[in-house]
């Protein structure tokens, strides 16, 4: 996690930077800071929290042409001012992302040879180590160039040296950073979109290359200069704000209709434009959180209509497991950012091996988009909101269609309801009164999700959301795996959300809701279907469409109860505690 961005160029550097840096911010919250250049002195200013408290303590009138900042989440340290970017050590100031792995044992040897420290950081460890070096070698690419040899981790650094005030110099190791360009003005940022309010042009920096910016932009690798192509963001990711809403999070909840209906829309008809996945038998997804999630729907999908085997796995897990492999296997990953690190590191491990793969991702030009052998976007525009909801649905959407696709299903038994869904997404989120269930369960410290097969894993996602935006704990159990040891916690007035969609089993679930409404559980239940009223204290009714589409309405509800839920206990919604948008650390 953590942003960093910089910028060279006129000077208004500090509004410049401060403003990218706020397009990062959904990175990381804990505190933030800059440094920039005013009458030859490197001056830097980090506060505690937010990167409104940074702009507070800032004078946006003061003149500098070159600045780097940073919007932190915590690794190393606390959250406070010292452990806050920009660190400074002899010549060198910088600002970091990653995680420098061996930090302490790079710091023993730094103290051995006289080097003091003020925070508890492995930043402040690697901005001293290349100190260290200059003070060796004062070729200073060849510094940036060798750190790759002592540093284990990920970076993207952003340096300033206080013996060239004019330059920046940055570089990167499995931490994102892209070079922004607007005639003789640079960008230096950990993505695309924090610098598009000035520039849509922009330079992909590769693991170990040396940037440094000064009145032109050179970029280094393996001390060779390289000539790089200058792209152009051509997707529309519009961020107008919050508009009339509360929050972030209820105005991406309100752009699923039209988001979900022009996925659906653009592929429905045109399904030869999705890869073709006839040849493989077995599909394994990976993501984490939410996007895994996702994964569980997909199996679902894949698994009862296309007759495809598909496992599904938590990136952090698989990984480090010992991973088998057959003919004809894919592997989809899947991420919102593109760029959560155990994610990622999956996928590099899977390609040496040679497997296929194909990623389902937003975040156009990311290290997933760019790195799967096959990328489809989602499109669902920037989602500012650390709680995901309309990439959600849209990565379900996706995976729906790769499932219609691949089962050969008649598309005519879809084409009503898709011209349908807008309308029956709006109604959803219109129509019901969330509010006074939520006041209901506000209150309470527990509860509980079930349900079986896809609404097991949409009562995951339900029960996630719950969780992240307002600190309720809840657990989510497949059905029929309570009586085996959790039903022991459901006493007087539980609150136990079951879904129940799939007709199929549903008797086998109600059976369950029994059990628990016996032993004093309040039920609320999500379902599509009808004659369950003995089980009911509460009901939520979604509409029945296609098997396809399903899933996509069903979470619906459960986004919208988190929201109210989360509204009614005061919280923080769009910047949950201790969380950032794009997971960037192991
Ligand atoms: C939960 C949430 C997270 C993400 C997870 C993966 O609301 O947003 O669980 O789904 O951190 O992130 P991406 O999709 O960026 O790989």
């Amino acid at each position: 996690m953590c942003g960093i961005v910089g910028y060279r160029g006129h000077n208004d550097a500090i509004k410049k930077t401060i403003n990218c840096l706020e397009k990062l911010e959904y990175r990381g919250y804990d505190s933030a800071g800059i440094a920039y250049i005013s009458l030859n002195d490197i001056i830097i200013k980090k506060e505690k929290g937010r990167i409104k408290n940074l702009k507070d303590n800032l004078n946006f009138d003061e003149q500098s042409n070159i600045a780097i900042a940073h919007t932190r989440w915590a690794t190393h340290g606390e959250s406070n001012q010292i452990n806050a970017h920009p660190h400074n050590v002899g010549h060198i100031t910088l600002v970091h992302n990653g995680i420098i792995e061996n930090y302490l044992e790079l710091k023993e040897e730094l103290i051995v040879n006289g080097y003091d420290f003020v925070s508890e950081t492995d930043t402040e460890v690697a901005c001293a180590y290349i100190d260290y070096l200059y003070s060796k070698n004062n070729n200073k690419i060849e510094v940036i160039n060798s750190i790759s040899k002592y540093f284990k981790g990920s970076y993207a650094l952003g340096i300033l040296f206080d013996d060239e005030l004019d330059s920046i110099y940055a570089t990167r190791l499995d931490s994102p950073l892209i070079v922004g360009i607007k005639d003789d003005e640079y960008f230096i940022a950990s993505d695309v979109p924090a610098i598009l309010e000035y520039t849509d042009k922009y330079i992909l920096i590769d693991n170990k290359e040396v940037v440094h910016i000064n009145d032109s932009c050179t970029i280094y690798n393996n001390l060779n200069v390289v000539n790089k192509e200058i792209n152009t963001f051509e997707f529309n990711i519009e961020n107008n704000g919050k508009g009339n809403y509360e929050h972030y999070m209820l105005k991406e909840i309100n752009e699923q209709p039209n988001i979900i209906y022009y996925l659906l829309n653009k592929y429905i008809n045109n399904l030869e434009e999705l890869p073709d996945l006839s040849k493989y038998n077995r599909i394994d997804i990976i993501g984490c959180g939410s996007a895994y999630h996702t994964g569980l729907i997909g199996k679902s999908l894949f698994e009862g209509y296309a007759n495809t085997e598909v496992n599904c796995y938590v990136a952090s897990e698989y990984r480090y497991q010992t991973n088998f492999y057959t003919d004809n296997t894919l592997i989809i990953f899947i991420s919102q950012s593109g760029e959560t690190a155990d994610t990622l590191a999956c996928l590099r491990k899977v390609k040496e091996k040679n497997i296929d793969t194909l990623a389902i991702v937003n975040a156009v030009g990311s290290s997933i988009a760019r790195e799967a052998d096959n990328v489809i976007y989602i499109e669902a525009g920037p989602e500012i909101a650390v709680a995901t909801t309309k990439a959600y649905t849209a990565q379900i959407t996706i995976l729906a269609l790769l499932a219609i696709k691949k089962s050969n299903t008649n598309i005519d038994t879809l084409i009503t309801d898709i011209n349908n869904i807008k309308d029956t997404i709006s109604s959803l989120i219109n129509d019901i009164d969330y509010v006074s269930i939520a006041e209901e369960i506000y209150k309470r410290d527990d509860i509980f999700f079930i349900g079986r097969l896809i609404d097991y894993a949409i009562a995951l996602e339900g029960s996630l959301k719950l969780k992240e935006i307002s600190y309720i704990n809840s657990s989510t159990y497949p059905a029929g795996e309570l009586k085996h040891g959790t039903i022991s916690l459901i006493d007087e007035g539980t609150p136990v959300i079951s879904i129940i969609t799939d007709e199929n089993i549903k008797d086998k679930t109600v059976s369950n809701v029994k059990e628990v409404k016996a032993r004093g559980a309040i039920s609320i239940l999500v379902t599509n279907l009808d004659g369950m009223d003995d089980i009911i204290d509460n009901i939520i009714k979604v509409p029945k469409v296609n098997k396809f589409l399903q899933p996509i309405i069903t979470i619906i509800p459960l986004q919208l109860l988190s929201y109210f839920v989360a509204r009614k206990r005061g919280c923080d919604i769009d910047k949950p505690r201790n969380l950032a948008k794009s997971v960037t650390v192991e």
